[in-house]
């Protein structure tokens, strides 16, 4: 249907007969010429239709709406020295038409403007609703493309160092991630049901017992969770797995596939190896196991400085078992009042969406004398502030916020507070994403952590990560009161405060695997049932191995500089995990649950 893309004519193609298919961007009337501006995905060039090629061919030219779809036939010209567009690689040429054909109407109204140049803000609803016209724009279909290429390089990568990809069921059993299971009735078994995986996790190390070594899968994952701007309920992991490596290697590997999809889509060669924290110094620094990197104010413990200073917010949260920490704004009397940081203000609510009461402040002058509210600086004697300034490395004009109360509260506060000052303070290098990429490797994690709810301990990440081998000891007799305390050989890929990806060596021995879910509090019986396949697998001769999975469409977000993991999929679901453009989901016939043998218990609160 056509001889060349619409993007790819240049002066060499002068005085060639072509024939292009396209939408048509838009359609100029220019006193007797029309100019069409044909789109396709290769870019756009511009169609003169002249009243001299004949009155047929110029009438259906009036005629055409935007975005109708059409065949040109004609030859390629220069364009006169005034028009050309050196903005546009088409810019130097025309195609003089001698025959339109079209292919196909449109004969609806548009929701929005396609055309290349349109740049106004669009609504994120309607985009979705009409998602197809929204991917024949340039934005999303730059941001595919970058997607595939992004897949073409990890998938040649991994290829080069013989891994292979395999499928794994999207039909099967829960595998605890941490989140609620989609879940599908069976017809055929009655009363069950299958959940659509949260990942790859179980048929990964299966696939390891079942000698393939090495195996990565471009894997589609389930999660029905609360979701943000970097979560879907339905992603892609790049899924990796791996047999007879330990820790240090597979994060080499890894560093060096992102490595390549770097230089792949930015031109950027990382350094490596990237750096690597612990979790607890990453806790203790910026209270956040996925920290950002990319500027100071981190977090200072002073709960040691403070806790007898008469202050009952900072003794009793240490008496309590927690703590007071704080962080310093460097010229912070500048630019923050005493207003935004009281009840009412923009970095109270911030510290109230991190669960504190209120945040407690010291200022210090320029004279180096601090200034505060009530009893801290009452009570504060000159060697603690003399620690205090010591310890914060604050500098007069500076401000330090606190957080007092139990430690898992103070970091989350301090890390919202952290983050949202650096925005606001524009404390975040910004030189158009080109090197300030702050790849670190989080390492060591908690195998648990405690689930005050449930009263029980839960797997900070899945419970068959293996754990710290001196932590464990080598006596099976101790494990069980060993592991609690124990790290696991665990890590997670962050880049600039974003979880790229997360991963660990695995639990390779049975015995091992069973005790750990006996730690999570699983009776033998749930074991057996939920997970019996897993631990007889293990017990047939399972080679060590460890692997990670990244978040694609997080990937791909940061890559495409967008906000927004919506942006990286072709059709993503909204907020409320509804698709705008099918209307999913959406009720059944009640046939349909009666042949999966199920009854809605749902009433409409309307
Ligand atoms: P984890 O649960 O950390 O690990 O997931 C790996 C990576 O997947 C991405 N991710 C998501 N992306 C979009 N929407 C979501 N709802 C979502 N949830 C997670 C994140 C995350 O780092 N089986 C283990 C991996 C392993 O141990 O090998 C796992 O799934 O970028």
């Amino acid at each position: 249907m056509r001889s060349n893309g619409c993007g790819d004519l240049r002066k060499e193609h002068i005085s060639s007969n072509v024939q292009l298919c396209g939408w048509v961007d838009r359609c100029r009337d220019h006193g007797g010429v029309i100019f069409i501006d044909l789109r396709d995905s290769s870019g756009t060039t511009q169609i003169t239709i002249d009243p001299d090629q004949g009155s047929e061919l110029f009438l259906k030219a009036e005629s055409l709406r935007n975005e109708t779809v059409i065949q040109i036939i004609g030859i390629v010209r220069s364009r006169p020295e005034e028009s050309i567009n050196s903005k546009i690689k088409t810019g130097e040429i025309e195609v003089l038409a001698s025959n339109l054909e079209v292919l196909n109407e449109v004969n609806q109204n548009l929701p929005f403007n396609v055309s290349v140049h349109q740049d106004e803000p669009l609504r994120e609803e309607v985009r979705l609703k009409h998602r197809y016209l929204d991917l024949r724009r340039a934005r999303m279909n730059k941001n595919l493309r970058i997607r595939h290429k992004t897949i073409q390089t990890a998938r040649r990568f991994l290829e080069s160092l013989g891994f292979i990809e395999i499928e794994t069921p999207i039909l099967t059993r829960s595998t605890p991630e941490g989140a609620r299971d989609y879940v599908v009735p069976s017809r055929v078994c009655g009363g069950e049901w299958f959940a659509l995986p949260q990942s790859p996790q179980l048929f990964k190390q299966l696939l390891m017992v079942g000698g393939l070594e090495k195996y990565y899968q471009v894997a589609r994952c389930f999660r029905d969770e609360d979701l943000r701007a970097d979560r879907q309920p339905e992603f892609t992991q790049l899924d990796v797995e791996m047999s007879f490596m330990e820790q240090d290697e597979i994060l080499e590997i890894n560093e060096r596939l992102i490595a390549a999809i770097w230089q792949a889509i930015k031109g950027i060669d990382l350094p490596r190896p990237f750096p690597r924290m612990t979790w607890n110094e990453a806790m203790n620094r910026y209270g956040t196991d996925r920290p950002d990197t990319r500027f100071g104010m981190e977090l200072n413990d002073v709960s040691d400085i403070v806790k007898d200073i008469g202050f009952k917010v900072f003794s009793g949260a240490v008496a309590s078992g927690g703590a007071v920490k704080c962080i310093t704004v460097s010229n912070g009397n500048e630019c923050i009042s005493n207003v935004r940081i009281k009840p009412g203000g923009d970095i109270f609510k911030e510290a109230q969406a991190g669960g504190a009461g209120g945040l407690a402040f010291i200022r210090v002058r320029e004279s180096g004398e601090i200034d505060t509210i009530g009893a801290i600086k009452e009570n504060l004697n000159k060697t603690q502030k003399e620690a205090l300034l010591h310890r914060t490395k604050a500098k007069p004009g500076d401000l330090i916020l606190f957080g007092a109360g139990a430690t898992a509260i103070v970091n989350k506060t301090l890390d919202r507070i952290r983050q949202y000052l650096a925005r606001e303070l524009k404390l975040i290098p910004n030189d158009g994403q080109n090197s300030s990429w702050n790849f670190l490797w989080i390492v060591d994690f908690p195998m648990f952590e405690f689930n005050e709810d449930e009263d029980r301990l839960e797997a900070l990440h899945h419970p068959f990560c293996a754990p710290n081998k001196e932590d464990l000891g080598e006596n099976p007799n101790d494990w069980v009161h060993r592991l609690p305390k124990a790290r696991a050989q665990a890590y997670d890929l962050v880049v600039n405060g974003l979880e790229l990806g997360g991963g660990s060596l695995r639990i390779h021995d049975s015995k091992l695997q069973q005790t750990v879910l006996e730690v999570i509090g699983l009776t033998t019986n749930a074991i057996n049932q939920q997970f019996g396949f897993l631990i007889e697998a293990l017990g047939m001769g399972a080679p060590p191995h460890g692997g990670i999975a990244f978040g694609l469409d997080r990937m791909i977000m940061l890559l495409t500089g967008e906000d927004s993991i919506r942006e990286s999929i072709a059709f993503p679901k909204t907020q409320q995990a509804r698709c705008l453009m099918t209307q999913a989901p959406a009720g059944v016939a009640a046939h349909q649950l009666n042949e999966l043998h199920v009854k809605s218990t749902w009433t409409d609160p309307n």
